[in-house]
């Protein structure tokens, strides 16, 4: 299957004009075999950075690479067909220039077939959303926390406590907006920062660790899961305890081998019945 599969798909038109009306429910997705189990159940699957830290146990997203994005996209692209795919744009790929932006984002929607891309940043990164989105790639800014500034904030830190929050941060929603931006995604910040800004913009807000205010809700599958045994951050719940079931499994695997319990004569070739 090619990883262009669009028609069917839930378009970033459809995502615009759920705000107001219907929730939207994203998770990450970094594999085929995920994409396809949860795909269903979604609008939005986001193929996130944080990749680095769930499937190569790197200490941030800093040394994801945009190759990387690509190939794990296009496995989530097999591997699903109903929700919007979006990929996010990883740490060095689109700061320097609007140019050189707009040349990875170019590759990255062309060779993943992504709908929609996700670039973290603030004020400074408006005018490359504006120049991305009249040159037709769609952006989905991330404001707030900014995994890939984990460097600067000292570590994964609740933003928005500062007095000028609100005004800070609606401003750069709103700014954002105007570039053309079909949404913007908003993580790790208070409540009352994440409300000021959903009613401050007229495109979807999306929330990680950002309040119910939000016009919708994305988490890593992994921590829902119980799946990322290293860390589950205090906004993640939980919904299952697969971490766990995996260990069982293998402990019960490992146990009939060396009985020799396992594999028995139902699980052989050329055996006649
Ligand atoms: O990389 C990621 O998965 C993300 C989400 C957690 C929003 O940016």
């Amino acid at each position: 299957m090619s990883v262009h599969n669009i028609q069917k798909r839930i378009s970033i038109p459809d995502l615009r004009a759920m705000k107001g009306k219907s929730r939207i429910v994203m998770l990450t997705a970094y594999t085929k075999p995920m994409a396809q189990l949860i795909d269903a159940h979604c609008d939005v699957l986001l193929v996130g950075d944080s990749l680095g830290m769930v499937v190569y146990g790197l200490d941030s997203t800093l040394g994801v690479s945009l190759d990387t994005m690509i190939a794990h996209t296009q496995a989530v692209m097999r591997g699903s067909s109903h929700s919007c795919v979006l990929l996010d744009m990883p740490f060095g790929s689109y700061q320097e220039s609007k140019e050189q932006a707009y040349r990875n984002c170019a590759k990255a929607l062309a060779e993943s077939g992504a709908q929609g891309l996700k670039l973290e940043g603030g004020a400074e990164l408006v005018e490359t959303v504006e120049f991305l989105v009249a040159r037709g790639i769609p952006v989905m800014p991330h404001i707030g926390l900014m995994p890939q500034r984990i460097n600067e904030m000292g570590g994964f830190k609740a933003q928005g406590r500062e007095e000028d929050a609100v005004k800070k941060w609606t401003t750069i929603a709103k700014d954002f907006e105007s570039a053309g931006a079909f949404g913007v995604l908003i993580e790790g910040t208070v409540e009352p920062v994440a409300r000021a800004v959903a009613e401050a913009i007229s495109v979807p807000l999306i929330g990680i660790g950002a309040s119910p205010a939000c016009d919708g809700q994305v988490l890593v599958t992994e921590d829902i899961l119980g799946m990322f045994p290293d860390f589950t951050p205090k906004f993640a719940k939980r919904y299952a305890e697969l971490g766990a079931e995996v260990s069982k499994a293998a402990e019960a695997y490992a146990a009939e081998v060396r009985s020799g319990e396992f594999p028995s004569m139902a699980h052989c070739f050329g055996v006649k019945k």
